[in-house]
């Protein structure tokens, strides 16, 4: 909103533009009643303080000697503003455009349905620079249209930097004029559906074709969302993947891989001059549309087993002294912050460019954890934390059987709300190079864009709050009441948030400890559990602690050793037995299958075991997330239980949260 349509947009509230800025303006306005003076604004601003009474924004609409908006450069932060709300007046003062524009994005949330705005003084600015969100347009295709309706969701949310992950295996979705393949070709594939293609053929097509899925952004059509971008203070970051993720492209130009047959490889040949020239030329086209400080280089998840054995990698390598492959995409990395240095921009690429060396001046977003972030920002570089655990809006944000099939994982609410991007163990000067925070949304499993808005709202509320308020002031449970609002105001305006008035919640049998005769005693392994799935480690199966919806939560043990599980809990004395139980979950995106096999026994001196219950269960592949029970019941005596579990066909791991002895 240009800040000359002000007064309209404030008081008289005509609305001009037929776009989804003004329609969250008229959510806020249908869903903004009620008596008491309690601020709904999301992000909480710094400080709040309300008065009594209102200004009557209605008959003073005409008279624009009550409104004083102006730049005041003592105020020292960067997008900062003071809002004072009397009952005859409103003054918004700000530090810059940035800071009048969210302070008018504050008072439309003040704004009542009557037009009355709360007496209030408010005093705001951002704890961090960087407010971020990241679109996957390669895995499904969104328009521009979508784009611009979630860029005003960002800018009510005062988030300022949009990433689009433009290119990936699943299509590249930008023009490039030197490559026309990238988009005639690289575009396009058989399979609307990222899941059947990515499952089936991984092939591509010719755009126009019957069989074709896809598309791309023109040049003017990023250019006219990068403008629509920057009026509402956001910066839209490209994101070109390399050396991986790159199968689209080495389908359309096989020259750029390591045999140069298509088909074969995702990772571009770093060996190559030619590859150097190509991802020159395409930054160069690129940094004509975006005009972004920071050019996302992606540098995720590079196999790089054909450099191993490449001649042209090999011959690099030894050319320029790099002692393994990890040196070789470190060198392409640093070969691109120089190309973009040299133009006077800044690379920003996934963790991944921390191994083999960081290029200086290369800015990490930290996605495995926040430890990369972390060892930048130590090494004297920038982060920008994006943990999986708290970061990707690909996962479920409630019980996996309410909702379409997501990745996997478990990511409510209340935990995107709880991030906290800055360790204690940092001294101030590393914090301060902690640039900020970003959701992801990844989209192999979101193919339209209510399922995209029913992913992103309200877990980017959460994240914007994260992002813009001190962490002192952040409170889950008004947290919550506000956002409860505001889902209501967006799906006003034509959104499709979660449900969450209607919330499921964690598994329920996570949200309690239990105790039975087998509780705290001790586990001996036949078969190791996996170290990165312990669960606390060996006192895992009987610590009362039972796993909630996703297997990564620290509760359920994992175990792919042969596919068994095989352990025996020591009882200390003989006992009746009258139940055994354990839980087995399954998600098969990321091979966690329920068990093929379950035998129970039971003994009384570690020796000589008495078969109690054998289980076979068969195992099928689908999209559900599965929990079962494997059991047994009856009359037993004994001090040893052995539980064994092994898995079926498709091999994987087998979890299970606690072996339940009654
Ligand atoms: C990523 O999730 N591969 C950055
Ligand atoms: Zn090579």
């Amino acid at each position: 909103m240009v800040e000359k349509d002000f007064l309209h947009f404030c008081l008289s509230m005509k609305l001009k533009y037929a776009n989804a800025g003004l329609a969250l303006l008229l959510g806020f306005l249908l869903s903004a009643c009620g008596g008491r003076q309690e601020s709904w604004v999301v992000p909480q601003p710094q400080k709040v303080e309300f008065g009594r009474g209102y200004f009557d924004a209605g008959p003073l609409a005409e008279h624009s000697s009550h409104f004083r908006k102006q730049l005041d450069t003592s105020l020292h932060q960067p997008e900062s503003y003071r809002l004072r709300v009397e009952r005859d007046s409103v003054i918004l003062l700000a530090a810059d455009s940035a800071g009048l524009f969210y302070g008018q994005q504050t008072l439309q949330q003040l704004t009542r349905s009557d037009g009355r705005i709360p007496v209030v003084q408010i005093e705001d600015a951002p704890r961090f620079a960087w407010r971020g969100f990241m679109m996957d347009v390669s895995r499904h295709f969104y328009d521009t249209a979508f784009l611009k309706k979630q860029i005003d969701a960002m800018a009510v949310l005062k988030m300022n930097r949009l990433h689009l992950h433009l290119t990936d295996a699943a299509g590249w979705r930008i023009q490039i004029d030197a490559y026309p393949r990238l988009t005639e070709f690289a575009a396009w594939r058989k399979g609307a559906l990222w899941k059947d293609w990515w499952f089936g053929s991984r092939e591509y097509a010719e755009e126009g074709s019957p069989e074709a899925f896809g598309g791309y952004y023109t040049k003017d059509q990023l250019r006219e969302l990068v403008a629509y971008a920057a009026e509402r203070h956001i910066v839209i970051v490209p994101e070109i993947e390399m050396p991986a993720h790159s199968e689209e492209v080495l389908a359309a130009y096989p020259e750029l891989s390591c045999t140069g047959v298509p088909y074969k490889h995702a990772d571009f040949c770093p060996g190559k001059e030619e590859t150097f020239v190509f991802l020159q030329t395409v930054l160069a086209e690129v940094m004509e549309i975006f005009p972004s400080e920071y050019i996302h280089v992606g540098g995720d998840e590079a196999g790089k087993a054909a450099w191993k054995t490449c001649p042209r990698c090999q011959q690099r390598m030894k050319q320029e002294g790099l002692s393994d492959v990890q040196e070789l995409q470190s060198y392409l990395i640093h070969r691109m912050g120089d190309y973009l240095a040299q133009h006077g921009r800044r690379l920003l690429g996934w963790d991944e460019i921390l191994e083999g060396g960081l290029a200086p001046g290369a800015t990490v977003m930290s996605w495995r954890g926040i430890d990369g972030g972390l060892q930048a920002v130590r090494a004297g570089e920038h982060a920008i934390l994006t943990p999986g655990s708290h970061c990707y809006f690909d996962t479920y944000q409630d019980a996996p059987h309410l909702l379409p099939e997501a990745m996997g994982g478990y990511l409510p609410l209340e935990k995107v709300y709880a991030f906290e991007p800055v360790p204690d163990s940092l001294s101030l000067q590393e914090a301060e190079r902690i640039l900020g925070v970003q959701a992801n949304l990844w989209c192999e499993y979101v193919p339209t864009p209510e399922h995209a808005e029913m992913m992103i709202y309200p877990r980017l509320f959460a994240l914007s709050e994260v992002a813009w308020t001190k962490s002192e002031l952040k409170d889950w449970n008004d947290f919550h009441r506000r956002a409860l609002r505001l889902c209501q105001t967006f799906e006003a305006a034509g959104y499709h948030p979660f449900d969450l008035a209607n919330e499921f919640g964690n598994r329920p049998e996570a949200l309690a400890s239990i105790t039975h005769l087998a509780s705290g005693k001790k586990v001996s392994y036949q078969l190791p559990y996996y170290p990165g799935y312990a669960a606390g480690g060996d006192g895992a199966l009987t610590d009362g602690l039972r796993g909630g919806w996703t297997y990564g939560d620290g509760r359920w043990q994992g175990f792919i050793r042969r596919g068994r599980l095989d352990v025996t809990i020591d009882l200390e004395e003989v006992m009746t037995l009258s139940s055994i139980s354990a839980d087995f979950m399954q998600v098969c995106g990321p091979e966690v299958f329920l068990p093929a096999e379950v035998v129970i026994s039971v003994s009384q001196d570690n020796e000589h075991f008495d078969t109690l219950a054998v289980h076979t269960h068969e195992v099928v592949r689908d999209s559900q997330v599965r929990f079962e029970p494997f059991a047994w019941k009856g009359q037993a005596k004994g001090r040893y239980v052995r539980y064994q579990a092994r898995s079926g066909q498709y091999g994987g791991f087998v979890f299970t949260d606690e072996i339940v002895v009654r």
